[in-house]
This record gives structure tokens, C-alpha cells and sequence, in this order.
């Protein structure tokens, strides 16, 4: 990581990369949480009593979310992924992907899903042209399934998988480890990604539930490859810039293995990313609680310049890692991943 003098001359050199913090990474990809609810109530994400979603007027509305990107891309975007919550419990989402297919200097448009109810959709984002799923598959056992999510809806979840590998949209999953819960089930999932040509992550549990944060017990990076070399002793890293992910390629597989350090945050000095909140909080790293309130700058008047220099100033300012984001924390209670927009 570069000294901060010598970062923030490169962020005034490297026109037209017109976001960069200080310490010279550049921020090229935007993740949007379109809404905090979601029809699953995941165990690692919610505390049992679910979290109190943000009323319909705090959360920002579609026009806003396009003005927003409209002038992320101004600033350098060129990536989005629309996360949640469930996006696709949102109405009219789809009308909203359309009118971000429009916006020509967006190269990838991603979207992070559940998957519950997505099967259906998948010919109107192939039509669409939509450069990725992210699909939620932490179990392959119904049981577990409902355990982990509270709802019985694995099957509709691998309707989404097939439909989006009929449809030839290049589909990843996420798989955050629980052991005791599905620590056992990381080959069967691996098997996922020998059979297709799918990325399978495995994520460490992060402390963002919507209550006190915690240190979780086991699952780490390590102990996730760990046992994925036991069973793959012929794994290879692949070498992929800006990716939270540590991807492996395994002989004989038509996709590839994982492993996201979410915890361990190992991945930091690469992060090109930055995210808006429902609520249209921005938030320069996953573990900080927001550093500019845009909600309020677009409902007071403020001009696209404005917003622009605000933005401008607080990504110049953002933490070096997730370390540092964490600890300028002044509340010891996280945000649930459905609130921050995954
Ligand atoms: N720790 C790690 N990953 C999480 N996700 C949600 N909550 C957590 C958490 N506490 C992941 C899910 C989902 C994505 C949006 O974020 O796997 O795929
Ligand atoms: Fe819903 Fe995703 Fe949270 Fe699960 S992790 S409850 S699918 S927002």
C-alpha cells in the first residue's frame, strides 16, 4: 500500500479514473441495495427476531437510484451490482435493470439474489443482456436449507440455478460456512462447480446481523481451504485483481472454487468497490456505517456537482481496510448484511 502523499498524487494524475482514494485505488464498481427486504430470514444475517425494515419514504426511490448512478458513472463506475435485501421483492425492478441496460458506459450489471424468485425471470435478463447472477445456496438438504433460511424453498433456488445455466447467464454462488450447520456440505456444493461452469464461493460468516457483533466460531478462510485441499490436493489459485474472492481452479472441473476472507478481510488492498445503502447511505468499505448521508443531499436541493465533490472527498478519505473502517465505529451494533446491500 502506497504512503498517502504519494497516493493522493496519483488520484490527481490518473484522469479520467475520477475516483480514487488515497491510497491509489481506484473505485470502478458500484453496489446498489435496491430495498432491505427480503422473503428469507437468514441466520447469519438476522438476529431469530428479524430486523425492522426501513419505512417505504427512507428508502430511496428508483429515480433516485438512477440520478445517483447516472452520476457514479460520471465519476469513473463502470460496474453495478444491484443487491438487497431480495432485490426481485422490489417492484418494478425490472422497469429499473431497463433503464440501467440504457446507460451505455455501464460494462456489468450484476444482481445478488436469493434466488427464490428468480427462475421465472431469467429470459427477460438474458433478453436484457445482464452479465451476472450471484445466486444464495448455502445448503443442498431441504432441511438445512430451512434451518439456515427459515423457509422451504430450496427447490424454487435450484429451478433459478438450471434456468440461469440454460440461459447461459455466467451465474456464481455464494456459500457462507456455518459449521455445525453446513461445513460438511462444502464438497457436495464443490461438486456444483465440477459438474457446471459456475463459480462456488465459500464466505467466511461476517458480524453483520443487525445486532452486537461477534467473532465467529471456526469457518475461517483457512479452515475452508484447509478442507478443500483434503479433497482437491491438485487446486491451483487463479490470479484475479479487485476480486474479494480467492478463486481455484480444480483438473477435471468445468467451473471453479472460492474462498471469500469476508472476516479475515485479507482482500482490502485491491477493493475497487463502494456501495449505497436502501436507505442511500454510502458506504466507502463493508465495515464502516456509512460516511455520506446522500439521501439527504438529493432530497435537499443539492446540484449533481455538489454530490459529486462530497463523494469525490469521502472516497479520498476511506479507511485503509476493513480494520480501520471498523474501529471509527461509534456504535458496537453492526447493520444487518440486508440493510448494507451485501
Ligand atoms: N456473512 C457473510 N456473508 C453474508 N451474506 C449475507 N450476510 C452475511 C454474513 N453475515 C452474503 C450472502 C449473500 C450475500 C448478499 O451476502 O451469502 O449471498
Ligand atoms: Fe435475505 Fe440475503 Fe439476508 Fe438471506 S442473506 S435473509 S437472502 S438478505
Amino acid at each position: 500500500m502506497q504512503n498517502a502523499v504519494s497516493g493522493l498524487n496519483a488520484a490527481r494524475q490518473s484522469y479520467p479514473f475520477k475516483l480514487m482514494d488515497r491510497f491509489g485505488r481506484k473505485i470502478e464498481y458500484l453496489r446498489l441495495g435496491v430495498t432491505d427486504r427480503c422473503n428469507l430470514r437468514c441466520t447469519y444475517c438476522m438476529p431469530p427476531e428479524g430486523i425492522s425494515c426501513t419505512s417505504k419514504e427512507e428508502i430511496l426511490t428508483f429515480s433516485e437510484m438512477e440520478r445517483l448512478v447516472r452520476l457514479f458513472v460520471t465519476l469513473g463506475i463502470s460496474k453495478l451490482r444491484l443487491t438487497g435485501g431480495e432485490p426481485f421483492v422490489r417492484k418494478d425492478l425490472i422497469k429499473f435493470l431497463w433503464r440501467m441496460q440504457s446507460i451505455p458506459e455501464l460494462k456489468q450489471i450484476c444482481i445478488t439474489t436469493n434466488g427464490v424468485l428468480t427462475a421465472p425471470l431469467i429470459p427477460e435478463l438474458k433478453e436484457m443482456g445482464l452479465s451476472g447472477l450471484n445466486l444464495s445456496l448455502d445448503s443442498l438438504s431441504d432441511s438445512t436449507y430451512k434451518k439456515i433460511t427459515g423457509q422451504n424453498q430450496l427447490q424454487s433456488v435450484l429451478q433459478s440455478f438450471h434456468q440461469a445455466l440454460q440461459y447461459k447467464i455466467p451465474l456464481k454462488i455464494n456459500t457462507v460456512i456455518q459449521p455445525g450447520l453446513n461445513f460438511h456440505e462444502m464438497i457436495p456444493l464443490s461438486r456444483l462447480a465440477e459438474n457446471n461452469p459456475v463459480e462456488v464461493r465459500f464466505i467466511e460468516q461476517m458480524p453483520f446481523r443487525g445486532d452486537h457483533a461477534f467473532v465467529p466460531k471456526g469457518g475461517s478462510a483457512k479452515e475452508i481451504l484447509y478442507r478443500l485441499r483434503l479433497e482437491y490436493p491438485d487446486m491451483v489459485k487463479i490470479q484475479k485483481s479487485n476480486s474479494t474472492a480467492q478463486g481455484y481452479s480444480v483438473p477435471g472441473f468445468n467451473g471453479t472454487l472460492g474462498i471469500i476472507a469476508g472476516y479475515s478481510r485479507t482482500f482490502c488492498n485491491n477493493c475497487n468497490r463502494i456501495r449505497i445503502t436502501p436507505s442511500g447511505l454510502l458506504k466507502t468499505c463493508l465495515y464502516d456505517h456509512g460516511v455520506v448521508d446522500l439521501k439527504q443531499l438529493l432530497r435537499s436541493g443539492c446540484t449533481d456537482s455538489d454530490i459529486s465533490s462530497t463523494i469525490s472527498k469521502a472516497v479520498i478519505n476511506r479507511s485503509s481496510n476493513g480494520f480501520e473502517a471498523e474501529n471509527k465505529n461509534t456504535s458496537a451494533l453492526t447493520h444487518s448484511m440486508a440493510a448494507i446491500g451485501g
